[in-house]
C-alpha cells in the first residue's frame, strides 16, 4: 500500500491532486467524484461582482489555450450566500481563491471568508493576468514588495493556511517566493497562466476581446517545471506545482522537482476525469517504483 497522504501547511491532503481556480466548477460533480481528489479549490473571487472581459474571452492554440476571462464572479456576499451552501456538501477541504486591488481588500476577503467553517485555507491569487489588481498596472505577484503587502495584511488576519499563487511573468521568481514566505505564506503554488495573443489575419484583429490572454495547457508545462524548481530550491514552504498537467506523468515530474501538491487546469476541459486520472496514476506509479509516501517523490529529482 503507498501512502498518498500530503500537508500543505496544516492543510491535510489525502492525495496531492486538485482541479485549478477557475478550471472546475462543481457541476463537475455530475461527471465525476469530486470527493476523490485531494481539495477542492473554488474559482477566485472578488470583494464586489465582477462581469469580467469582453468576448470572446478563449481560444485554442498550438497545445495550449488562451483566456481573457477576467475573473467573472458574482463578489464576497454572493459567494458565501449562494455557493458555500453547495459547497459545504463535498467531503473534501474547501480552499477558497480570493484576489483584490489592495490590502485592505484583501482583508476584509480574508476576514470574512476565515469565519466561514467549511474553508480550510485560503489561495491568495495575485497573479491573474486578466485584471488590473491596482498595483501601478502590474500584477501583485510582479513586484516582491507588493506581494509581500498583501500576504502580510492577510496572515494579520487569518489563521487559515495561505497559499500565495504567483505568476510566471517574472524575471526571476525566487525573489517573489522568497517575499511571500517572509511575509508569513504557508504554501505558494505556480504558475498561473502566460500572458500571450492570438492574432486573425483575415480581420487583422487581435482574436480576445481583451487583445491579451493567458496561455495555459502543455505549452507552458517547461516553464512551469523550472519555476517550480526555483521556489523549491530557495524556499523552505511546500509548493503546489500548476501548468500543462495533462496526465500522472506530467504530475510526478512536477513532484520531483519539488511539488508536494499538484493542481490540474485545462486538462479539465478536454477530459472532466483527468484529475481523478491523475490520483490514480501516481498511485500506480508508486507501486511499481517502490515509493512508499509522497514525500519521498517531493524534490527527488537527480539533478
Ligand atoms: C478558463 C480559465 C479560467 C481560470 N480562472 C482562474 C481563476 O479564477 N483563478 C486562478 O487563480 N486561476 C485561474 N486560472 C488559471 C489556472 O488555475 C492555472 O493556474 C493555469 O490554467 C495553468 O494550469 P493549466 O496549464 O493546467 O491550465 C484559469 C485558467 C483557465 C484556463
Amino acid at each position: 500500500m503507498v501512502k498518498l497522504e500530503t500537508k500543505i501547511g496544516r492543510l491535510k491532503l489525502k492525495n496531492p491532486v486538485m482541479a485549478a481556480s477557475g478550471t472546475f466548477g462543481t457541476e463537475y460533480g455530475e461527471l465525476v467524484d469530486i470527493n476523490s481528489l485531494g481539495a477542492y479549490i473554488a474559482k477566485t473571487i472578488t470583494l464586489n461582482a465582477r462581469i469580467g472581459n469582453p468576448p470572446p474571452r478563449v481560444c485554442e492554440t498550438p497545445s495550449g489555450m488562451l483566456n481573457s476571462i477576467g475573473l467573472e464572479n458574482g463578489g464576497l456576499d454572493d459567494f458565501i450566500k449562494n455557493k458555500i451552501p453547495g459547497l459545504k456538501r463535498l467531503k473534501i477541504p474547501l480552499v477558497a481563491s480570493i484576489a483584490g486591488d489592495d490590502a485592505a481588500e484583501f482583508k476584509e476577503l480574508a476576514r470574512t471568508l476565515s469565519k466561514v467553517k467549511k474553508i480550510a485555507a485560503l489561495e491568495v491569487n495575485l497573479s491573474c493576468p486578466n485584471v488590473k489588481h491596482g498595483n501601478r498596472g502590474f500584477l501583485i505577484a510582479q513586484d516582491a514588495d507588493a506581494t509581500y503587502e498583501i500576504v502580510e495584511a492577510i496572515r494579520k488576519v487569518t489563521a487559515l493556511t495561505v497559499i500565495a499563487k504567483l505568476s510566471p511573468n517574472v524575471t526571476d521568481i525566487r525573489n517573489i517566493a522568497k517575499a511571500a514566505e517572509k511575509a508569513g505564506a504557508d504554501a505558494i503554488s505556480l504558475i498561473n497562466t502566460i500572458v500571450g495573443m492570438a492574432v486573425d489575419i483575415d480581420t487583422k484583429r487581435p482574436v480576445l476581446g481583451n487583445i491579451t490572454g493567458g496561455l495555459s495547457g502543455p505549452a507552458i508545462k517547461p516553464i512551469a517545471l523550472r519555476m517550480v524548481r526555483e521556489a523549491y530550491n530557495s524556499t523552505k514552504m511546500p509548493v503546489i506545482g500548476i501548468g500543462g498537467i495533462m496526465d500522472y506523468k506530467d504530475a510526478v515530474e512536477f513532484m520531483l522537482c519539488g511539488a508536494s501538491a499538484v493542481q490540474v487546469g485545462t486538462a479539465n476541459f478536454v477530459n472532466p476525469a483527468a484529475s481523478i486520472g491523475i490520483v490514480e496514476g501516481i498511485a500506480s506509479y508508486m507501486v511499481k517504483n517502490r515509493i512508499k509516501e509522497i514525500k519521498d517523490l517531493v524534490g527527488a529529482l537527480k539533478a
